[in-house]
């Protein structure tokens, strides 16, 4: 599976998170009038299961929430203000469903990395079932997605009920662990924090036919890599481009 190609891709995290709320409204819609061709996400289930756009599984550092996402119903979440707590201007954005999510995006031609929020508490077959269920539904273009998660099993249980859609494994560091998994899921690529990517690492990961998209890097002079990855997360795609 090819992913849409620019080297190195800028992909704009959470959004645009570092002048926006993370995974809102006005952080997507930033990212995609600026042109952007990827942006990256973060999803996990609300109480009865259906996908919500949130990087955290607690509720206080992004809203006006307490407890966690899974604890609460989504009638519960659209309550809550994942705005104002970024500056006053953003008061009053609601958190998205990934269906939400889709619709908002329908129109513009960019590529979505969804990275999968899941812990030991959930059932991770369960919302990999409803994750390939909203992606059918929306009928979405396997090049224009990317799923990934530093959760080994639910890239498993992904690989196993469907391989339209291509996936990275996502890691701190790499691992012998991490290297068998892409291997046994077919990965397209590592998605790797950038301060444990040295030049060794890069050309294991390149031999071994795999992208290499490094996050979160938010000053680009720090990072003397970056014309050598081929995909950069960060919060700031307006240093990069
Ligand atoms: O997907 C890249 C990056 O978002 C992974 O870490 O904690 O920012 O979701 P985190
Ligand atoms: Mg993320």
């Amino acid at each position: 599976m090819e992913l849409i190609q620019m080297k190195p891709i800028i992909i704009g995290h959470r959004g645009v998170a570092g002048t926006y709320p993370e995974n809102t409204r006005a952080s997507f819609l930033a990212a995609a009038k600026a042109g952007l061709t990827w942006i990256e996400l973060d999803i996990q289930p609300e109480a009865e299961g259906q996908l919500v756009v949130c990087h955290d599984h607690e509720l206080g550092r992004c809203s006006d929430g307490q407890g966690r996402v899974d604890a609460h119903s989504l009638q519960a979440l659209k309550q809550l203000d994942f705005g104002g707590w970024f500056a006053p201007e953003f008061q009053g954005e609601q958190i998205l469903t990934l269906e939400e999510l889709f619709a908002l995006l329908h129109e513009y031609p960019i590529a979505i990395n969804i990275e999968i929020k899941v812990d030991e508490t959930h059932d991770q077959e369960k919302v990999a079932r409803e994750l390939y269920r909203v992606l059918s539904v929306a009928n979405m273009d396997p090049q224009r997605v990317l799923l990934s998660s530093f959760s080994h099993e639910v890239l498993t249980i992904c690989h196993q009920m469907s391989s339209v859609y291509p996936l990275a494994v996502l890691t701190e560091k790499l691992t012998a662990a991490d290297s068998k998994l892409m291997k046994e899921i077919g990965a397209v690529a590592c998605n790797i924090n950038y301060r444990a990517l040295d030049e060794v690492t890069l050309e294991q990961l390149h031999q071994a036919g795999l992208q290499v998209w490094v996050y979160t890097v938010n000053e680009p002079e720090h990072f003397t890599l970056k014309d050598q990855v081929d995909g950069i997360f960060t919060d700031y795609p307006g240093r990069f481009i």
